[in-house]
């Protein structure tokens, strides 16, 4: 295992990222962790990541100096190789000129982290701060134009230093400096793959819920879903999954869950049909952050009433991933023991006391893919396109009724045919169609037609954050709008959003 220290760095998850690529675990934690915890958790090596502080200021994050007498190898990155320089009494200040993007460096010494690599390669520079001079038993192995101390190391001690980001692919050889820190100097084994998780995790759940039940909200997206099948395979009928038909699913979805998990899987699944309150309670409500916390509301009163019938639960099963825990914990984050509520479950039963357990919480997105696929997860499931919990209620601008879900609920449903015919869903982030209750003049046959609009979404995205409008042929889009105008009533135009993010986000509300 690599235990990465997380001096806030955007690129933190990028090396965890590549640490597993290698079959390595690894975890990320913040530097106000303990050595004693160090020690517990065992690592074969240790990575101090980089960070925007500068060493010098007051309150730069610093991790426990006694870190470098645990006699595990070491490497510091970009702020992490200056906080190692900085606590083992050699200098760091502001560099005449900051190094920002491509440097070329060149190696002097390639026998440890620089192993097969030519003298000559390009590297990735993101620093305002210098290494001035070597702490004791430090040498120089590297430097580029701009940066005289651009790699260090003390071999004797086993610490590393690289001034560069070798996580991100701009440092083209930044993989095999890494493989050499883990496998040569760290000497980690690659034993880190799905099938040791599932045996490690059902062992840990097994042992924690021991002969007691657990609840758990499932959605019938990805991480819901693989969350069930791990606790299905480590305590099988003492898990309850509650699904909640809000009435704001998409065509198919609550048969699709029943027949999975039920039928399938033969998991305990309490189906729970409210739509009727959910429906009662956004009538009339326009304002969509007023629907959002409707929603949200409606359904941890449902949950909550449906969990309260079942006997001796004691623990409630949430799938939260591995960023979300990071966010909540790094150096500038709120205390550690914040941390987010899965937004489809909106938080805890009140009166229940339950004790969360979050077996995926280790795991990047596509990591969880893997797993689910591990589990016997259908493959549409595990490469479904994000889903908000609001569900079409977001995608109705306006007043949500009856009539305009199952008229929106048909256009989606053709989109996502075309989309996925053309080859194209997997590719895009997201693709949806978004009713928009304005009635615009038609003529169909002979008759004139008064209808609403429906616009077309599609987004290319890596995490959401941002989001370019989709280049779908104009063949395809016409096709879609074809087939939603002359298969769908009550739909008499299509228009397609070419709008980013940002300024716009990727719902419309
Ligand atoms: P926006 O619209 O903010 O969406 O660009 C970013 C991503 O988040 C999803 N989204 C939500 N998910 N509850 C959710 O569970 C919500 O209220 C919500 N709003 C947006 C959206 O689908 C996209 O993937």
């Amino acid at each position: 295992m690599i235990l990465i220290i997380d001096f806030g760095s955007q690129y933190n998850q990028l090396i965890a990222r590549r640490v597993r690529e290698h079959r390595v675990y690894c975890r990320i934690e913040p530097p106000r962790i303990r050595v004693a915890e160090i020690k517990a958790l065992a690592p074969e090596g240790i990575i101090l990541s980089g960070g925007p502080a500068s060493i010098y200021e007051e309150n730069s994050p610093r991790v426990d100096i006694e870190i470098f007498d645990l006699s595990i190898p070491i490497l510091g990155i970009c702020y992490g190789m200056q906080y190692m320089v900085d606590a083992l009494g050699g200098e760091v200040k502001k560099a005449e000129k900051r190094e920002y993007g491509l440097a070329e460096l060149q190696i002097k010494d390639n026998s440890n982290i620089f192993y097969g690599i030519k003298e000559k390669t390009n590297c990735w520079m993101s620093h305002g701060d210098t290494v001035g001079s070597l702490p004791k038993g430090f040498r120089l192995t590297a430097s580029t134009a701009g940066t005289l101390v651009a790699a260090i190391e003390n071999p004797a001690k086993k610490l590393y230093g690289l001034q560069f980001h070798p996580e991100v692919a701009h440092t083209p050889k930044g993989k095999t400096m890494l493989k050499n820190f883990m496998f040569a100097i760290c000497g980690c084994r690659k034993t880190w793959t799905m099938k040791s998780f599932i045996k490690g995790s059902v062992r840990e759940v097994m042992s924690l819920i021991g002969d007691k039940r657990a609840i758990l909200g499932l959605s019938g997206g990805v991480d819901s879903s693989v969350t069930a099948l791990l606790l299905h395979r480590a305590i099988a009928k003492q898990l309850t999954c509650i699904f909640v038909d809000n009435g704001l699913l998409r065509q198919g979805e609550v048969e699709q869950v029943k027949w999975l998990f039920k039928k399938h899987f033969k998991m305990n699944l309490k189906f729970v049909s409210a739509k009727r309150e959910f429906l009662n309670q956004l009538k009339g409500v326009v304002d969509p952050e007023k629907k959002r916390k409707i929603i949200g509301r409606t359904f941890i009163k449902v949950f909550e009433k449906e969990a309260c019938k079942l006997q001796g639960v004691e623990f409630l099963a949430q799938g939260t991933l591995y960023p979300d825990i990071i966010e909540s914990k790094s150096a500038y984050g709120g205390p550690s023991a914040v941390i987010k509520s899965h937004h489809n479950v909106g938080g805890l039963p009140k009166n229940m006391k339950l004790k969360l357990i979050e077996p995926l919480k280790h795991l990047f997105k596509d990591e969880v893919r893997v797993l689910g696929k591990e589990l016997g997860l259908p493959e549409d499931l595990i490469w479904r396109q994000p889903f908000p919990g609001p569900g079409l209620a977001i995608r109705i601008i306006g007043d949500v009724t009856q009539a305009r879900l199952s008229i929106l609920r048909k256009a989606d449903v053709i989109l996502l045919e075309e989309i996925k015919e053309n080859g194209l869903y997997k590719k895009l982030w997201q693709s949806f169609a978004v009713l928009l209750p304005l009635k615009s003049v038609g003529i169909m046959g002979d008759r004139r037609t008064y209808e609403y609009i429906a616009a077309i979404r599609a987004v290319t995205s890596a995490d959401a954050m941002t989001a370019d409008w989709a280049r779908l042929p104009h063949s395809l889009l016409g096709r879609i709008s074809n087939r939603i105008i002359n298969e769908v009533r009550g739909i008499n135009r299509v228009v397609y959003d070419i709008s980013s993010k940002p300024p716009s986000t990727i719902e419309w509300e």
